[in-house]
């Protein structure tokens, strides 16, 4: 791979291969120094058009964790703010010597475009509504070190499914991974079709016998006004811990934060046993040191 913009094209090899350096890197991360030199070098950039705290940080750590030098890009405090274009402020990032980009925008598609303006790698860090391949990746593994296998596994998703670019990466990737994936929500956050995944607007029929169960965060920066009654919402699409009874016992629940604890999710199931909430968030710096180690120096590999 050139480039991590989305899954098109992808084989399960491939997905494997990459999750196996992860769980390479996740031995890294267990040592006494958390450092390899594998990097030494190279200087990611991490330019984030969109507010983040776990993808941005996680994607610094990584780079770090393997001796990459690191710049850090604050839309807030850029010449964005004087008006300057996301293509002149990556042209100019260019001309400093940066090797890997990781991008996040508001508009879908900027990081497939901006493989157009610079030489060095493109990470889509998560573009609109459209697609967060890491957030997906470290989903996947975090599901297989709690179910072993997603061949023959439910996995539910439920919540607004709309405007998630999670949903979309993860239903492009868990049935690469043999899982049937199921996706949940009010009608006014369902699309019209997610060619890879089972819709309902009957979040109990998304949870029926489901192995594990993706929550997502109701995206109000990003809804009309009026798509949802909040109160109404929360009555029938909350999950918790009566709901989760239709799922399997001790189905896994997972959420890509930021959270909107008490709405989408019971605030005491994501503290619970069951939350595997802080085990993503952990695989995340493990699953993107591989994406980092496979797009900048183990591309024969
Ligand atoms: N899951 C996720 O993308 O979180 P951030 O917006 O904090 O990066």
């Amino acid at each position: 791979m050139r480039h991590l913009l989305d899954f098109q094209g992808w084989t399960k090899a491939q997905v494997e291969n990459l999750l196996d350096t992860a769980r390479v890197m996740a031995e890294v991360l267990e040592r006494p120094v958390k450092k390899v030199p594998a990097l030494q070098g190279f200087t990611v950039a991490t330019v984030f058009f969109e507010p983040s705290t776990r993808t941005r940080i996680s994607f610094e750590l990584a780079a770090r964790r393997m001796s990459a030098d690191v710049v850090s890009f604050a839309a807030q405090a850029s010449s964005l703010q004087k008006g300057e274009s996301y293509k002149d402020t990556l042209l100019t990032l260019e001309a400093m010597g940066i090797d890997a980009y990781i991008i996040r925008a508001d508009s879908a598609g900027v990081p497939h475009q901006a493989t157009r303006w610079v030489k060095g790698v493109v990470v889509n860090g998560g573009d609109g509504r459209r697609a967060h391949p890491t957030q997906a990746l470290l989903d996947a593994y975090t599901l297989l070190e709690a179910l072993g296998t997603l061949e023959g596994r439910k996995i539910a998703i439920v919540g607004d499914i709309l405007h998630s670019r999670v949903a979309r990466s993860n239903v492009e990737l868990l049935p690469l991974l043999g899982a049937e994936v199921w996706v949940a929500g009010p009608p006014t956050l369902l699309p019209q079709s997610l060619p890879g995944a089972r819709l309902t607007p009957h979040l109990d029929e998304a949870l029926a016998e489901a192995d594990a169960v993706m929550v997502l965060r109701l995206q109000k920066e990003r809804m009309e006004a009026g798509l949802i009654h909040l109160q109404d919402y929360i009555a029938h699409y909350q999950v918790t811990e009566a709901r989760l009874k239709k799922a399997k016992p001790g189905a896994f629940l997972l959420h890509p934060g930021p959270m909107n604890r008490d709405i989408e999710l019971e605030g005491t199931l994501a503290d619970s046993e069951r939350s595997l909430v802080n085990r993503q968030v952990r695989n995340g710096v493990a699953v993107r040191m591989a994406v980092l180690y496979h797009l900048l120096v183990g591309r024969e590999r």
